[in-house]
């Protein structure tokens, strides 16, 4: 009964990652430890989207493996599969057949103007393949299936959630109002996590040099070692000040982050420090931090079994909700049902 009414107030949440390089602290901060709040307050859906994964060239063992890594590595976070529904894209047919729709209310110029298809296409200039250029297209079918009210979302993806909604709203104009229009929320904590050796630069997975970057799953030696580089500055001061001091400021928004402390308490714990100390107690807290993480990721990936059973819950009680809507679409469209 609890869980009934709760299904009906809560609001929909959908966030899907895609399941290619390792993740670093930036998502960690900025997306995961989120994830593992909202599980309580919305009706949420994580999904690994190795659908959209699939635009750029993939090594299949490697996406088969960071698919399940990925899997892991949520429930290793916290995010608990009887609060949330964690499932994998390719699992639910109903993305790529409401996406499939969904083209027919998409104009092909629309697509060729999208900030990352342009940039992707530049980086992958041998494989400027349908499927990169209708990513935008995929992603408005996941979030429009299950009705999401909210999307959390990096500042990057902002412009395909824009695109998602004007899709939404166009085919609700022509037909009726059978699509939510989803509603972006770009948080501001992880945005703010740069690269340690390019503090002004966000930490990306994908960055040239990963000394700047921490996995999720880097040890501790290798952690303090890329801490020891990261770029300070010439004073010897630890300051909270973004403009003046990029670097240090990066790392005491790390610490923050990691040890749940204020900047004001860790600007007074580290008063009178030099920065080797400074950068040493960084390191090591997020070592500290992530360790058992790391430890229960690895002990849920030699269950496989387990794994593929919470994947397999995921998927059905995804497909119950997606297959709805998609039946719905089919209806206004005229597609004759049996
Ligand atoms: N494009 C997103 C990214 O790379 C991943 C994604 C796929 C997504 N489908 C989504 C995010 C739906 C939010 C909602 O970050």
């Amino acid at each position: 009964m609890e869980e009934v009414s709760e299904q009906i107030t809560k609001k929909t949440l959908y966030s899907a990652v895609q399941p290619t390089n390792a993740l670093t602290i930036g998502n960690y901060i900025g997306a995961i430890k989120s994830m593992v709040d909202m599980q309580h307050d919305y009706n949420c859906y994580f999904a690994i989207a190795n659908m959209h994964a699939i635009t750029v060239r993939q090594v299949p063992a490697q996406l088969r493996q960071k698919t399940l890594a990925l899997v892991a590595l949520y429930l290793a976070c916290g995010l608990d599969p009887s609060r949330c529904t964690i499932y994998v894209q390719s699992h639910v047919p109903c993305h790529a057949e409401l996406a499939w729709v969904l083209n027919t209310f998409t104009y092909v110029g629309e697509m060729e103007r999208m900030t990352q298809f342009k940039d992707k296409s530049a980086k992958h200039a041998d494989n400027i393949n349908m499927g990169l250029m209708d990513y935008p297209v995929l992603m408005a079918a996941d979030i429009l299936l299950y009705k999401t009210d909210v999307v959390p979302v990096g500042i990057d993806q902002r412009q395909h959630l824009e695109i998602c909604r004007d899709i939404a709203q166009r085919f609700n104009n022509i037909y009726s109002p059978t699509f939510v229009l989803p509603e972006g929320v770009y948080p501001k904590v992880g945005a703010k996590i740069g690269d340690l050796l390019e503090p002004t630069k966000k930490m990306s997975k994908s960055s040239e040099n990963p000394g700047g970057t921490i996995f999720m799953d880097d040890d501790k030696d290798t952690i303090i070692r890329k801490f020891r580089r990261a770029v300070t500055d010439s004073e010897n001061e630890i300051r909270y000040d973004p403009e003046k001091k990029p670097g240090v400021s990066n790392l005491l928004s790390i610490y923050t982050a990691f040890s749940g402390k204020s900047i004001e308490e860790a600007e007074r714990e580290f008063a009178g420090k030099g920065y080797g100390d400074f950068k040493l107690a960084v390191g090591e807290t997020v070592a500290e931090k992530l360790a058992p993480v790391q430890s229960e990721q690895a002990r849920l990936l030699a269950d496989k079994d387990y794994l593929d059973n919470i994947l397999r819950e995921g998927a059905a009680k995804a497909y119950k909700v997606a297959s709805a809507t998609l039946s719905k679409v089919y209806r206004k469209i005229g597609f004759y049902q049996i």
